[in-house]
């Protein structure tokens, strides 16, 4: 257990909610390793996850009081890069919940949702050169792919935030509403999510995770489990007959 990371048991998926609101939910090692042993979890359990932050914040950044003490080694070690990259890479799908501010390695780690929802006040981007470092956990590959280049570049390269309105224009987020209705989508999504099947929920993660090179190879190794699958058989054999039925 963590004080700062707040992690509830619900039917279709697990919520994990940053609990530092007093730091604006900075994020700091203390979180870093309760979002691994989080992540130890769910690599087992393999559930979604909904990840949201307290206080009408998501994450104001990495804790620059402990970055500032930070050395060389230390931005070798990856550390926030290790922990985003370990919550792309779970095997169900991760939804982020933004509400509020949503930067530096907080806008990195919404980055590594595969989901993102957004509120009115959300704040999001990457303000690293300003504070002498870059935004090493992911924003200089994966905010390329999801809102294009051009956009990504201006945003790393001058820092500029985005508001709500610019972010699901951009597909930074898929929709804006208050915030008691983006976690509402988010568990619908969840709860969507739980009626397909598992494994083809999986299969297809690991095929969008996989590089450019690995496709189509792995789409047809995954498919070829999956044509084999009992689950597959009865899902269509039962749409099959409730159709002959009509
Ligand atoms: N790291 C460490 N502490 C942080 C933090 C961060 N990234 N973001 C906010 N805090 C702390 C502040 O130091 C302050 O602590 P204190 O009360 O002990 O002084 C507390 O959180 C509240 O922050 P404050 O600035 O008073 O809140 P605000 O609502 O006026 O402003 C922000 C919010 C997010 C605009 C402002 O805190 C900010 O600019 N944070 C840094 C953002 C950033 O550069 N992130 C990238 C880091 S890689």
């Amino acid at each position: 257990m963590s004080e700062t990371l707040r992690i509830e048991d619900r039917d279709s998926f697990v919520l994990a909610t940053l609990d530092r609101p007093e730091k604006r939910n900075a994020i700091d090692q203390e979180l870093v390793d309760a979002l691994h042993r989080l992540c130890a979890r769910l690599e087992v359990e393999r559930r979604t996850l909904v990840l949201t932050g307290s206080g009408g914040t998501f994450a104001a950044g990495a804790d620059i009081a402990q970055l500032r003490e930070r050395r060389a080694t230390d931005a070798l070690a990856g550390i926030n890069t290790r922990c985003f990259q370990r919550i792309r890479a779970l095997p169900m799908p991760v939804i982020a919940v933004l509400d509020g501010y949503a930067l530096g390695g907080g806008a990195e780690l919404a980055y590594a949702a595969d989901i993102r929802i957004g509120t009115p006040t959300l704040k999001i981007g990457n303000p690293e050169t300003g504070l002498g470092i870059i935004a090493a956990a992911g924003a200089t590959w994966r905010l390329q792919a999801i809102v294009g280049e051009a956009l990504a570049n201006e945003m790393l390269l001058t820092g500029r935030i985005l508001g709500a309105d610019e972010a699901l224009a951009a597909g930074l987020v898929s929709a804006v509403l208050e915030p008691g209705a983006a976690l509402a989508r988010a568990i619908d999504i969840a709860d969507r999510i739980a009626e397909l099947d598992p494994a083809a929920t999986q299969a297809t993660k690991r095929a969008l995770l996989a590089p450019l090179s690995a496709h189509p190879e792995i789409d047809l190794a995954e498919q070829a489990v999956l044509f084999e699958s009992p689950e597959k058989q009865r899902r269509m054999t039962e749409f099959l007959e409730r159709r002959s039925k009509r």
